[in-house]
């Protein structure tokens, strides 16, 4: 085979070499293979009909395929990508739909497992309803933070104002005092040039330097079809704005938030060239700390509110589980992500997840969903995004509720596909803000088992390949060629004589629940207490070193993350990070505890497992304390990790 498009990656490295091309392995730029419209693999996909079950193919086996590394790296490797890449975002009402309180412990347990993969976290809070979000000073019933002002509110669909207390984000500060996570906080914009900074003034005196960034108006480019600016509004008219609120930040207690704004936020309802022409990246550059948007593949606002358009989910399922999903919501940025570039910024997916509106029932609660978000993710960073966070939240009521209040104590959360997708990707990145994460276009850039190879200071560390086939009887199970120099580099081999492996797995597309990565499971529905259950298995695979090779089998439907080195490994161990321990019991015999010495080193400290604390009842207790100071932060960020699959759905 002849590469045309030797647009990137090994092609590219072997064309500087010289090498002639009809002896090179064929690396096509993602969707660019000229013989993968006539694949198998593509015709199957295409015929899948959607009746009887979620699974969408059986395919003819695909082959097996290599992968080719280079030490000293390749062109068209990302930027480095940081460590907190994957990120959450949660709606700033959500707790308004809860009307109990919840105990956080399985929040910190479910955010420590990341900590200790990725460093740091970052966790973004607003969407539609920071837009009218307002602070009060008076306390709310029953310990609450937050509360609907239903005053004047008569039409039933409207949203109504969002009133939060300091307690508000006193909580996140508390998060944050005991793990390493980073906020974005939403600023109200709709009511230029005057604007309501006590959010992000009391956010400043709270987080301090966890916070990193006020998010400035969410999607700018609706708000005209929401009646929240006149006909003709467009990203000259946002400029200005955005600029108003910076001269209304010119004061004490804005001074540091003054250089945290975050925009433009838009959607795809502006043209984000039109956006960088009014020089707002100049303009404001010293104002702003990141640049970003918004993005959703599709919506199920029609199933939702009645609106728009209606969606099938049976026939939209296998439209996951491609890679051309994932770039598909990467085509619209590579100018806009290399613009940030050169003008220093990161640049965010501030809010995006399988469907807005709440996602669907049978996609967003699935594995699919688990793999699509890896997938997704790491197309993300290899188009030079720094992060990318995933909502949970927001309108939907009707998905967003608790579980029955005598279900609602320790073991008792549903960890939705997206934590998984976070917890791989997480490793995949790693903590140490240096890696750059490379589309291998792998296997003829088939869509079904898209592949990537992350390097670290020019070296290639990890590889991740995910295979999307949906075939129990393990004939579509693909083995990768993982190989480090020799062959047509021109580099002396250099692989290892063996690698170690995890796994992302479970046993269909379809499955809900009880995934395992590297054997370890956050369970079924109402199950989890935020720690992986089972014992970490971790998958040691000999290499060929006399054919430089190692073959990594790849199950159909899994994601495989090989490790090149122990250190490969070891840097984002990934190990049992439990902070807190519970038990479950009622919640009259509340008895988190926590040990303090674990607290007293658990901002991203690895091996908290080491420290597991007290579970009996009645023992001095810091979660007990944290709970009682705490009353509606495990409500707030509980939706994001278990309200999304309380239902069995999640975003
Ligand atoms: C609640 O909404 C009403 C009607 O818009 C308004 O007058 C009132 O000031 C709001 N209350 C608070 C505490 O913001
Ligand atoms: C990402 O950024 C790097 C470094 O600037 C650049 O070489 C690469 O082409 C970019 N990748 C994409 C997909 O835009
Ligand atoms: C919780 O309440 C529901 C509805 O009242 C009941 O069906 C269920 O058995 C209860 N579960 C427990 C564990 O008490
Ligand atoms: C990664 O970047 C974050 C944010 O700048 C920083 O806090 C952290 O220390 C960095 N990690 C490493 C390993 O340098
Ligand atoms: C989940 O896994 C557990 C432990 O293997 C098993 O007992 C349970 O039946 C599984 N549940 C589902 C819904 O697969
Ligand atoms: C939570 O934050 C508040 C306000 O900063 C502080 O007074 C309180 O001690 C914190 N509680 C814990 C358990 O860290």
């Amino acid at each position: 085979m002849v590469s045309r498009k030797l647009a990137f990656g090994l092609g590219v490295f072997v064309q500087a070499l010289g090498l002639a091309k009809g002896d090179v392995t064929v690396y096509y730029a993602p969707g660019q293979n000229p013989l993968q419209a006539t694949g198998s693999a593509a015709a199957a996909a295409a015929s899948y009909t959607g009746v009887a079950a979620y699974n969408p193919t059986t395919l003819t086996p695909p082959p097996n395929f290599p992968i080719q590394l280079v030490q000293g790296g390749v062109p068209g490797l990302s930027m480095q990508i940081p460590g907190h890449f994957f990120g959450f975002s949660v709606e700033m009402s959500v707790v308004d739909q809860i009307c109990d309180t919840f105990i956080n412990v399985p929040f910190l347990n479910l955010i420590a497992n990341l900590v200790a993969r990725s460093g740091q976290f970052m966790i973004r809070v607003g969407g539609n309803t920071q837009e009218t979000a307002a602070v009060i000073y008076d306390t709310i019933a029953n310990g609450r933070v937050m509360e609907k002002n239903l005053t004047g509110v008569s039409n039933p669909t409207q949203t109504p104002p969002l009133l939060i207390t300091p307690g508000y984000l006193a909580l996140l500060g508390n998060i944050s005092s005991l793990i390493n996570v980073n906020w974005i906080l939403g600023v109200p914009f709709y009511t230029p040039p005057n604007f309501q900074l006590d959010i992000v003034e009391l956010g400043q005196q709270y987080l301090g330097e966890h916070l990193i960034g006020i998010q400035v108006g969410n999607e700018p480019d609706f708000y005209v079809d929401h009646g929240h600016r006149s006909p003709g509004y467009g990203p000259q008219d946002y400029v200005n704005e955005f600029g108003e609120l910076v001269s209304a930040m010119n004061n004490p207690a804005n001074s540091v938030n003054q250089h945290l704004l975050i925009g433009p936020n838009v959607d795809q309802g502006w043209n984000l060239q039109d956006v960088w022409n009014t020089g707002f990246a100049d303009t404001y550059n010293n104002n702003l700390a990141a640049l970003a948007v918004e993005r959703y593949p599709t919506d199920n606002c029609f199933a939702q509110f009645g609106t728009g358009t209606p969606r099938d989910p049976q026939s939209l399922f296998p439209t996951y589980l491609t890679h051309q999903s994932a770039q598909d919501m990467a085509s619209p940025y590579p100018a806009s992500t290399a613009f940030a570039q050169t003008k220093g910024k990161p640049f965010y997916m501030m809010e995006t997840n399988t469907a807005s509106c709440g996602g669907f029932a049978g996609i967003s609660d699935v594995f699919g969903a688990a793999l699509w978000g890896v997938d997704y993710a790491m197309t993300m960073a290899y188009n030079n995004f720094s992060g990318i966070m995933f909502h949970f939240g927001g309108h939907n009521v009707f998905y967003n509720v608790p579980p029955p209040t005598n279900q609602s104590d320790f073991h008792q959360y549903t960890v939705g596909p997206i934590y998984y997708s976070a917890i791989v990707v997480a490793e995949a990145i790693g903590p140490s803000n240096t890696s750059q994460v490379q589309d291998l276009g792998a296997n003829n850039g088939d869509p079904n088992t898209p592949a990537y190879a992350i390097y670290e200071n020019g070296q290639p560390v990890r590889v991740l390949l995910v295979n999307f086939i949906d075939d129990p009887s393990g004939n579509s199970d693909v083995t990768s060629g993982i190989s480090i120099g020799g062959g047509q580099t021109g580099l002396p081999g250099t692989t290892p004589a063996s690698v170690k492996v995890k796994y992302l797995r479970a046993s269909s597309v379809s499955q809900k629940g009880n995934y395992t990565w590297a054997g370890q499971t956050w369970g079924t529905q109402f199950s989890s207490d935020g720690r992986p259950v089972g014992d970490e298995q971790i998958t040691t695979i000999n290499c060929d070193q006399g054919n430089n090779v190692c073959n990594i089998p790849v199950y159909a439907p899994s994601v495989a993350l090989v490790f090149l080195s122990d250190a490969a490994q070891t840097e984002n161990a990934g190990e049992p990070s439990t902070t807190y321990a519970t038990t479950a019991r009622t919640k009259m015999y509340n008895t988190a505890t926590v040990d303090p010495a674990v607290l007293a080193t658990s901002n991203g400290a690895k091996q908290m497992s080491s420290k597991l604390a007290s579970t009996s009842k009645g023992s001095a207790s810091a979660a007990q304390g944290i709970r009682a100071q705490l009353p509606g932060l495990g409500v707030v960020l509980f939706v994001a990790f278990g309200g999304l699959g309380l239902l069995g759905r999640g975003w």
